[in-house]
């Protein structure tokens, strides 16, 4: 099973630290049923290294693999330095396949430095397929990334721009290996359908923000909360969402 958590805003104070340590405590409480973690994308606030090494405390006391992708808050050459564990690379998106529990999981970077909204390469289907092409065709994939496909308002939250949607949507028909794309950004637990794959977006580790639909409709501060995703030999997963305590 996959534990999917998004957007932790991790800063230099208090409170998000104590959600996301709330949240652990939950994935914890899972048991080992949880085999994976994957964190879609603001992961730190402001994307200072020092607010990384927060996080992979937090994450490493877990003991269980975890597959990140950047979002619109991170910076990619402290992301990569800290949270991947790789040396610097220079500002080029931070694509990268992991193969953990059975699963292989394309985590890509949607992020457009400097901007909220993510768009895609499309250099990004080429590299995908490569990435998969020595896999049993039977073994399940996922596509991880910060921005999902998704919308609920036009004017509210910008995610995945035109361009990057149909840029998922040509690996998607190359990658028919692909089961689900986890996505965050939302602050909401969200789902959707794109060309036939379940789009499912974990609720947030920091505060949630609501649809323009609900009154007050703006950051709201409530539990926190994550997915678990349980990913089936054959079929769409079956997914479940979780408020934090
Ligand atoms: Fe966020
Ligand atoms: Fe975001």
């Amino acid at each position: 099973m996959v534990a999917h958590l998004s957007d932790c805003h991790v800063d230099d104070g208090p409170e998000p630290l104590e959600r996301l340590r709330r949240t652990l405590d939950a994935v914890r409480a899972v048991g080992t049923a949880v085999d994976l973690v994957v964190l879609t994308g603001d992961v730190a606030q402001d994307g200072r290294a020092a607010q990384y090494r927060t996080v992979r405390q937090e994450f490493d006391r877990l003991h269980v693999p975890v597959v990140a992708c950047p979002g619109n808050h991170d910076v990619r050459e402290a992301f990569a330095e800290v949270v991947l564990a790789e040396p610097a690379t220079g500002a080029a998106p931070l694509h990268r396949m992991h193969r953990r529990a059975g699963l292989a999981v394309l985590a890509l970077d949607s992020t457009v430095p400097g901007a909220d909204h993510g768009t895609l390469d499309p250099a990004v289907v080429d590299w995908a397929v490569a990435e998969l092409a020595d896999m049993d065709p039977a073994a399940p994939a996922l596509v991880a990334l910060h921005h999902a496909p998704l919308r609920w308002h036009p004017d509210q939250l910008r995610s995945l721009d035109a361009a990057g949607t149909a840029v998922l949507r040509s690996l998607l028909r190359a990658a028919p290996a692909v089961r689900a794309v986890l996505g965050g950004h939302f602050h909401h637990a969200m789902s959707g359908v794109l060309d036939g794959v379940p789009v499912l977006v974990a609720p947030s580790v920091a505060p949630r923000i609501l649809p323009p639909w609900e009154p007050d409709g703006a950051v709201v501060d409530v539990e926190p909360g994550f997915a678990v995703h349980s990913v089936a030999p054959v079929g769409a997963p079956t997914s479940f969402f979780r408020r934090v305590p």
